[in-house]
């Protein structure tokens, strides 16, 4: 961290502060709200999972705290976000790309789109440190070395001269991890870092991601589609829908009270090792609505099995229960008949009484 940077950041505040923030990208079939008054904060070292199914806007999410995403064209971002206290849409290009794997790094989903495939592993990790951190090629070489060493990969010397397509695909993320951290970055952000690996190398990752993290002090922003991915992983969660964040809360508290039916069908799609071979995961019914309509009201209510007649008309805040409201990091949800709650019991008593909820859902009563 330069001391530059240091001094700009109020003691006590957040590293990261994403206030408000939009993206839309204006589309042939209209204006596509990809996320929408998005609102976060990330303490140093924090660790924050970003769950939500596909076209939730997780990505764009991300890759607009980047900076990858800007304001300007077919593309509106409104909002305010703040790393160590630093307007990020006030840095000019080269003051952003300074801060692109050197304070912030991103891992992206598949590893080969982010290595090229003429270049040895070697070069890939010595480019950004020769860049940022000034070294000569022998020192630059050296940390390339110490860095696949750290990422866990056997005969680091030997690996430093091959090529992209003479790694497994489990290695080659292990390269790109290592990338993202040749200059200690400060806050990672991980899209779906795991999803093209096959289970056994996607828990090594992940513990691989966690233990770097700790021993580095590093902030990280984990995206996935998989609530049971970033179980482990992570101190606090957001849960994105339709460009917003619907829930989010301490880890622990999400899964053992989960507030939003978004959230609660979620942890009921986890796939869980004791369960029996025939226990059938419950998928959540119908899809995401069209981003480029209007919302009026809540998004989640067609799929919804609490909606009533106020979901359809009033979009619910995202609000802290009573019993965290004053705590640090609340746990918050944006539903107006919240699981759990008396409010939320009796609506779901109601629909499934009706057999049907206010959106027309038919309620099974054998899966309710
Ligand atoms: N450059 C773009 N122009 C127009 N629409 C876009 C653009 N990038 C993303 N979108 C749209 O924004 C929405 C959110 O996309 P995003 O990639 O953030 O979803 P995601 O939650 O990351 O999904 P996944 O789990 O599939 O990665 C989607 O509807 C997507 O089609
Ligand atoms: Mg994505």
């Amino acid at each position: 961290m330069s001391a530059e940077m240091k001094k700009s950041q109020p003691a006590g505040a957040p590293l990261l502060t994403v206030e408000n923030v939009s993206t839309h990208f204006r589309t042939k079939r209209g204006q596509l709200r990809a996320v929408d008054g998005v609102s976060l904060t990330l303490d140093a070292g924090e660790m924050l999972g970003l769950v939500g199914e596909s076209g939730s806007g997780k990505s764009v999410l991300g890759q607009t705290i980047m900076g990858l995403v800007s304001d300007g064209g077919a593309t509106t971002v409104t909002g305010e976000i703040r790393f160590q206290g630093r307007d990020m849409q006030a840095l000019t290009r080269k003051e952003q790309q300074a801060l692109w794997g050197k304070d912030i790094a991103m891992v992206f989903q598949d590893p080969m789109t982010a290595l090229n495939p003429f270049k040895h592993i070697g070069t890939h990790l010595t480019e950004s440190i020769r860049a940022h951190l000034g070294l000569d090629k022998k020192a630059a070489r050296e940390r390339a070395i110490e860095l696949l060493r750290k990422v866990r990969i056997p005969e680091p010397t030997r690996r430093v001269d091959q090529y992209p397509h003479e790694l497994s695909g489990g290695m080659r993320q292990r390269v790109v991890i290592a990338m993202a951290l040749a200059c200690d970055p400060i806050l990672t952000i991980a899209d779906e870092p795991t999803t093209a690996l096959d289970v056994t190398v996607q828990k090594q990752i992940l513990e691989l991601l966690d233990s770097l993290r700790k021993e580095m002090g590093m902030a990280g922003i984990l995206v996935s589609h998989d609530l049971g991915v970033v179980a482990g992983q992570t101190d606090r969660v957001a849960v994105m829908y339709a460009g917003k964040i619907v829930e989010t809360a301490p880890t622990r508290q999400l899964f053992d009270d989960p507030r939003h039916p978004y959230t609660q069908a979620l942890l009921a799609a986890i796939p869980r090792i004791e369960s029996s071979p025939h226990t059938v995961l419950e998928a959540i019914e119908g899809g995401l609505p069209d981003m480029t309509k209007p919302a009026v009201g809540c998004s989640f209510a067609t799929r919804c099995r609490y909606a009533q007649d106020k979901c359809l008309t009033t979009e619910p805040a995202l609000v802290a229960t009573a019993e965290t409201a004053s705590a640090a990091h609340p746990h918050q949800a944006a539903c107006h008949f919240p699981v759990g709650t008396p409010e939320g019991i009796a609506a779901l008593k109601a629909n499934e009484k009706a057999g049907r909820t206010a959106t027309g859902r038919k309620l099974d009563l054998e899966t309710v």
